[in-house]
């Protein structure tokens, strides 16, 4: 399906892609006949060629060898539909996942695709937003496509109150999946909905959600992760606050993998607040990953201030703040902010 706003169009996932992707994946380093992808295609000799040579113009590139076949030299760096798929089937996850190389903002045309009439749950990725919000109004930066713009709308039709730490949950297992593709580099969780590495910030999520008097009808969850791209690149206001997984690990990662593994940690925290499956308790999940843990900080809720040392979470979400008489602040929502010295 288009997109139901006439100026973005979704690249769709070409079922003959994917079959030549996937047994040229499975195959390394190794040769793949002509005739074998051929008949994995049902088309002639030919037509495989013809299919390659379209792959070509989407940045990938082959070896060709006369009695050997094919093998892949080269992958495209940014988001491809059937690249993504693979890299789902590879860590079984099902959620559909549609593709728009330019959109305004991902949980916009999540909210449009649903509106349309598509059922939950679904993911929009895209490579570049025009439009891409954060928090409290603030813009997201979504120039570059080497990093990932994702959203995913799920159809809950339950309480508000079982969705109420969606997103805490969500950031723990996604801190905790990236974490396995970045292993020497710290990654934290900054609450609530940042994640961070030494004080910089390579992840943000939107949660947005409509209600009706008997729960919550639609909950679009949207990250955006900064994956391949240089914090150098970044607008100057950015550059000292921002960091990517790149410049933390060194190396670049597969977008379309960072992406399926993304889809898969954001699919378990919902099925384990649906399901009541977490059989740990929120803040026992949440100490390890707490950027802010002994930290001084000043929340602000609206025109109100509340400073402190940073203690944790409780097991309804709140951040405890303990003021210098040792008295317990719960903050439940607001934004939080670093100070260097306490007073
Ligand atoms: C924040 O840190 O303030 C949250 C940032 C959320 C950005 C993502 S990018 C994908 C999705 N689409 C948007 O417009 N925003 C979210």
């Amino acid at each position: 399906m288009p997109s139901t706003n006439p100026d973005y169009s979704e690249v769709e996932l070409v079922d003959a892609e994917y079959r030549i992707l996937k047994a040229l994946l499975a195959a390394g380093d190794n040769f793949v006949s002509g005739s074998r992808l051929a008949e994995t295609l049902g088309v002639s000799r030919p037509a495989v060629w013809g299919k390659l040579e379209k792959l070509r113009e989407k940045g990938f590139d082959f070896e060709a060898v006369r009695n050997r076949g094919y093998r892949l030299t080269q992958l495209p760096t940014i988001l491809h539909p059937a690249l993504l798929r693979i890299a789902q089937d590879n860590i079984g996850s099902e959620i559909e996942a549609l593709y728009f190389p330019v959109i305004d903002s991902t949980n916009n045309e999540a909210e449009r695709q649903a509106s349309f009439g598509r059922s939950g749950p679904f993911a929009i990725a895209s490579s570049c937003q025009t439009k891409g919000r954060g928090r409290l109004g603030r813009e997201w930066y979504s120039a570059s496509a080497d990093n990932l713009y994702l959203s995913v709308l799920f159809e809950p039709n339950s309480p508000a109150q079982q969705l109420q730490h969606f997103t805490l949950w969500a950031g723990i297992h996604i801190c905790r999946t990236l974490q396995e593709l970045v292993p020497s580099a710290p990654l934290k969780i900054k609450w609530p909905n940042d994640l961070h590495c030494d004080g910089r910030k390579f992840a943000g999520m939107l949660t947005e959600a409509k209600m009706d008097a008997d729960g919550i009808k639609a909950l679009v969850f949207g990250i955006g992760v900064n994956v391949n791209s240089n914090p150098m690149d970044y607008p100057a206001e950015l550059r000292s606050l921002a960091t990517s997984l790149y410049a933390l690990h060194g190396e670049e990662l597969s977008l379309n993998e960072v992406a399926a593994t993304v889809l898969s940690a954001i699919q378990r925290a919902f099925q384990s607040c649906i399901e009541n499956a977490d059989t740990e308790p929120l803040a026992d999940a949440w100490a390890p990953l707490n950027a802010l843990e002994g930290q001084f900080v000043t929340a602000r809720m609206g025109d109100q201030e509340v400073s402190g040392i940073a203690t944790g979470i409780d097991d309804s979400g709140a951040l405890l703040l303990r003021n210098e008489a040792g008295e317990m602040t719960a903050i439940r929502a607001g934004d939080v902010t670093l100070k260097k010295t306490a007073p």
